[in-house]
Formats: C-alpha cells, sequence, structure tokens
C-alpha cells in the first residue's frame, strides 16, 4: 500500500470522529505488520479528560484484534497543519513499533513523515521482567 492510500483511509476514518467540544476532527489508518489496517477516529466526552485520540482508538482496536507490530500510522485531521501525534499516542505506538513510520497529513492533502523513534527518542520503557513495586505488595 502506499502512502497516500493509507492517508486516503485515515481521512475515511476521520469521517467518525466525534468531536463535538474541540470540532477538531482526527482520523488514524494504522498499517500491521501482516498488511492489515485498523481506523480510528478521537472520541470526545463531556469529561473531557475521557476523550482519546485517534491513534490510541487504532492501536487498541488492533491489539484487541490479536495485531502486535506495526509498520506506519498515518494521521488526517480538519486542520491547515500537520497533525502529530501527542505525547502519550507516541508512548502508546513506541510500545509495540519503536521503528515504525509517522505519517501526518493535513487538510490540503499535503503530508509529512517521520520515524516513530526520531519522535519519541527516549521512551520510558520497563526491563524484561521488571513489575513496579507494587507487586511486592
Ligand atoms: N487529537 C487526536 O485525536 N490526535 C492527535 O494527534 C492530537 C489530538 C484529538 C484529541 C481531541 O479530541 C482533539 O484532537 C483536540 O485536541
Amino acid at each position: 500500500m502506499t502512502d497516500r492510500e493509507l492517508i486516503n483511509l485515515a481521512f475515511m476514518g476521520m469521517k467518525n470522529a466525534y468531536a463535538p467540544y474541540s470540532g477538531f476532527t482526527v482520523g488514524a489508518a494504522l498499517e500491521c505488520e501482516d498488511g492489515s489496517v485498523f481506523l480510528g477516529c478521537n472520541v470526545e466526552n463531556a469529561a473531557y479528560g475521557d476523550s482519546v485520540c485517534a491513534e490510541r482508538v487504532a492501536v487498541f482496536k488492533a491489539v484487541s484484534e490479536g495485531r502486535k507490530g506495526f509498520r506506519r500510522i498515518a494521521i488526517a485531521a480538519n486542520s491547515p497543519t500537520y497533525c502529530l501525534p501527542c505525547g502519550s499516542c507516541r508512548q502508546v505506538l513506541a510500545e509495540f513499533s519503536p521503528e515504525m513510520e509517522v505519517l501526518a497529513a493535513r487538510e490540503d492533502g499535503r503530508y509529512v513523515s517521520y520515524p516513530l523513534s526520531e519522535l519519541i527518542p527516549k521512551r520510558f520503557a520497563l526491563q524484561k521482567g521488571e513489575r513496579s513495586s507494587t507487586s511486592d505488595l
């Protein structure tokens, strides 16, 4: 699949965005290592902090359907500027595929792309087998 095709899917995902509070609609198309694609959109809530970004909706859909490796994510927004993923989404994407590619398209269809490792060069990660101290309780 070309970058352009994945971006078109992200715009398709954007159509389902629920963003009555910000008016900022976002769509995401997440390409998995097996070639499957999961769409996401932002889902806002009257309790603003309970809103979820399009990227994380796509990741959680994919992981809950058994995918844990990703190649690319395309993000589309109804904005004249490129919508790059927020810090939380970068962390969540990097949990699974720190070397994946991130494409961000603005409303006129132009896009930029970055390796995720450039967007989050020093993420939080646990060592294998390491648990939070609460597991000692
Ligand atoms: N949003 C996303 O869905 N993805 C991003 O990368 C940035 C922000 C959403 C969250 C909220 O619903 C709206 O855009 C405004 O922040």
